[in-house]
């Protein structure tokens, strides 16, 4: 993807994002990229992952909205681990112009080192950026805590829904981690309870609801696909390429 002339967009919070002519679709709903990324990942994540050290999977890196605000929003005291892939070298190479929020200013360091070096580390925060596709890069992690899953939409961006991926992220996925995505279709949905994760959604009326997905009992609300089930087929996407 590299090259692609991407469009810039203001968001209804007032933050921008962009809109992929490959994909014909934004990188975050109209919503507002900083609401979303607050509201659908980072708050409900680190309401129920409570660890001195905390492993995040950010699916994938885009401009960066969950990582920056996951470490503009750290917990006290906890150290963060933040691994992300994304296929789409030259963003990443230009994300130092991006204009992204002002509270942003405050990281202005970390955004151009994460852009540059693809890495970042200090005391309480390391990100580790991998340029490819995440199918591969995900086979190398374990111990992760919370995944944000904040792909394309199943339609487009298939390969990132499909049960062979779900499959290998139950895999490196703690036995209370959880999986935050705006998506609520039924085959993503389908795929996460035939690998035997509890379904839920969002709690706030501030974002549109989407899927938290978690083997542990959390404080959010169930959703009852079982009866969804009753009334749709459980079917769901399958990768192409394995
Ligand atoms: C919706 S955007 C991510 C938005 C991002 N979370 C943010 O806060 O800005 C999806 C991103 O996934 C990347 N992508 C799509 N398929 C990929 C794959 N198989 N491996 C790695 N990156 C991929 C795209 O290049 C794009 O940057």
């Amino acid at each position: 993807m590299q090259g692609e002339r991407l469009q810039k967009i203001q968001t209804n919070d007032g933050s921008f994002t962009l809109k992929s002519e490959k994909y014909n679709e934004c990188y975050h709903s109209s919503e507002g990229a900083v609401r979303e990324s607050l509201y659908k990942h980072i708050y409900p994540s680190f309401s129920v992952i409570k660890k001195k050290e905390i492993n995040i999977l950010d699916i994938c890196f885009g401009l960066g909205y969950n990582t920056f605000l996951s470490v503009l929003n750290r917990p006290k005291g906890v150290k963060l681990n933040l691994f992300s892939p994304e296929m789409d070298e030259s963003l990443v190479r230009n994300l130092k112009k991006f204009p992204y929020p002002e509270e942003f200013e405050k990281i202005r360091h970390i955004i151009k080192k994460v852009s540059k070096n693809f890495y970042y580390e200090d005391e309480w925060i390391k990100i580790e950026l991998f340029i490819g596709d995440a199918r591969e890069y995900i086979k190398k992690l374990k111990n992760i805590d919370i995944v944000y899953q904040d792909a394309f939409s199943p339609k487009v961006n298939k390969e990132l829904w499909t049960m062979e991926y779900f499959t290998q992220i139950k895999k490196i996925l703690n036995k209370n981690g959880i999986i935050t995505t705006y998506s609520v279709a039924t085959p993503v949905r389908c795929a996460l309870y035939k690998l035997g994760f509890k379904l839920y959604t969002h709690n706030t009326d501030k974002i549109r609801k989407g899927t938290i997905a978690s083997f542990a009992d959390l404080p959010f609300k169930k959703v009852d696909f079982e009866e969804k089930l009753r009334r749709v087929d459980c079917y769901y996407y399958k990768d192409e390429r394995v």
